[in-house]
């Protein structure tokens, strides 16, 4: 029997595999084969939930939506949760939700996943990431996550330890961390991870870029509420841009070197920021041992040079790492699905590898460049010279347990003390100047 399959992914329609099966009656469940649950019983749509209902949430929403049109199956929005329940609301309304399925709330998460959902999409800020991820995959639902997934070490840890679980459920779980799934970054990854500049001796990342939104305290707001919507703000809530913008090129440097740094030192500052306590720039040169260092520098200041990149040199050429590379090598590159937005391509790959029963499992790594920028942020908030091993395996070091307060769990007790406006740590011994 002849298989219709997409051009652009190569990918065979479920939609005709399920016309030209002899399965035809056969409930989704039951042709899809490998997981231990991929459907929601006897329905034949993929069922997906949106938690956090804010900028990125709805894009990720469409691109999932776009994603199941692309490989030609049918996805369909059955609940969303949020913590303000009226963009819950919002959301739910373009597509159909009914209102009894669009949740507010600290514990909104909490009500989708008693839903008959297939795939939640975790898009909150990031403190909330560990909680609603563990939550998620205990409830044995599919996940798409987006960057950063926490923003200390326990968070970090509790990442990878839901993500083995994951895997013995055998549940889907992909990370927004796109440039995975950019069909340039693929084939150079490829080309350099075959040998094609030699071993990577060092390089350079950065996102050197503009400020980005801030919210000023509304008059009587709470503080959960102010931490909520000023999330983009706070540490504790964000990691700070290290965490929550940087991390994409912290991962590149990682996936293309092969493993997370083994130290980190270096610093940055705060010169024109009003709410929060966040720094505008850090300087961080990583070691990644066997005398590879890698710099990254990230500035979110108008009116600056900007450059958003990654670049690594090799004993045998360079590369840029989404462009041109410099080598005399011919490495034989295969073709990577490239759907032209690679946020659309990532949820392509996240139902594709649904529907074929072999789930994606890219907690680890997410979770892994989590923690290299939190090692970064540490180093310069300090001064200190960080060990991966302090935010992994070291029990006894002062920053294996450092939780950063509020914590998700307190934003569902109530007990939510917002951090000061505009006092950030000083690095180096407290001395009188
Ligand atoms: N991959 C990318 O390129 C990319 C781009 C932008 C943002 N992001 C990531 O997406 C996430 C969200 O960013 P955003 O720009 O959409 O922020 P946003 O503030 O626009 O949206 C966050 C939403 O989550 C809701 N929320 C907060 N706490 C919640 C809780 N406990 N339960 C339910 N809902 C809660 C907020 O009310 C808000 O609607 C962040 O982790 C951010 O880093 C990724």
């Amino acid at each position: 029997m002849e298989k219709k399959t997409n051009k652009k992914t190569g990918e065979v329609s479920r939609r005709h595999f399920i016309k030209t099966s002899a399965a035809t009656a056969v409930s989704l469940a039951a042709i899809s084969s490998g997981t231990s649950r991929i459907f929601a019983a006897g329905s034949d749509k993929i069922r997906i939930a949106l938690i956090g209902c804010g900028g990125r949430g709805n894009k990720d929403l469409k691109s999932c939506l776009d994603a199941g049109k692309d490989i030609g199956i049918d996805v369909e929005v059955v609940a969303t949760a949020d913590w303000f329940k009226s963009k819950a609301e919002e959301t739910g309304q373009k597509y159909g939700v009914a209102k009894k399925r669009c949740f507010g709330g600290a514990d909104a998460y909490k009500k989708v996943l008693k839903t008959n959902v297939d795939v939640v999409l975790l898009v909150t800020p990031p403190n909330f990431r560990p909680v609603h991820f563990e939550a998620a995959i205990k409830a044995s639902k599919h996940v798409f996550m987006e960057k950063p997934v926490a923003v200390d070490p326990p968070g970090g840890r509790r990442i990878i330890e839901t993500g083995e679980l994951a895997k013995k459920k055998g549940l889907a779980v992909v990370a927004g961390t796109q440039r995975r799934h950019d069909s340039n970054y693929r084939k150079n990854q490829y080309a350099v991870e075959h040998g094609a500049i030699g071993r990577i001796k060092g390089g350079c990342v950065w996102w050197c870029g503009g400020q980005l939104w801030y919210k000023k305290r509304e008059p009587g707001e709470s503080d959960a509420d102010y931490l909520v919507r000023n999330w983009v703000s706070f540490s504790e809530m964000s990691g700070d841009h290290i965490v929550e913008q940087h991390l994409h090129n912290l991962d590149v440097a990682n996936w293309f070197i092969g493993h997370p740094p083994v130290t980190a030192i270096g610093f940055g500052g705060r010169a024109r920021r009003k709410t929060g306590n966040q720094f505008d720039f850090f300087s961080i040169q990583l070691d990644y041992a066997d005398d590879v260092h890698i710099h990254s520098m990230c500035r979110q200041v108008h009116g600056c040079y900007k450059r958003v990149s990654e670049h690594f040199v090799g004993t045998e050429g360079s590369v840029w790492a989404g462009g041109k590379m410099e080598t005399n090598k011919n490495i034989d590159v295969p073709e990577f699905p490239g759907h032209k937005n690679s946020s659309v391509q990532e949820q392509i790959d996240l139902l594709n590898s649904i529907l074929k029963g072999e789930p994606l499992n890219e907690a680890r790594n997410v979770a892994e460049a989590t923690l290299t920028a939190i090692m970064g942020r540490i180093a310069a908030y300090t001064g200190q010279l960080v060990k991966w091993s302090d935010l992994t395996e070291n029990s006894d070091s002062q920053w294996y347990n450092l939780v950063l307060k509020p914590t998700a769990e307190d934003f569902e007790t109530g007990a939510v003390k917002a951090p000061p406006d505009d006092i950030v740590q000083v690095p180096g011994e407290e001395k009188e100047a």
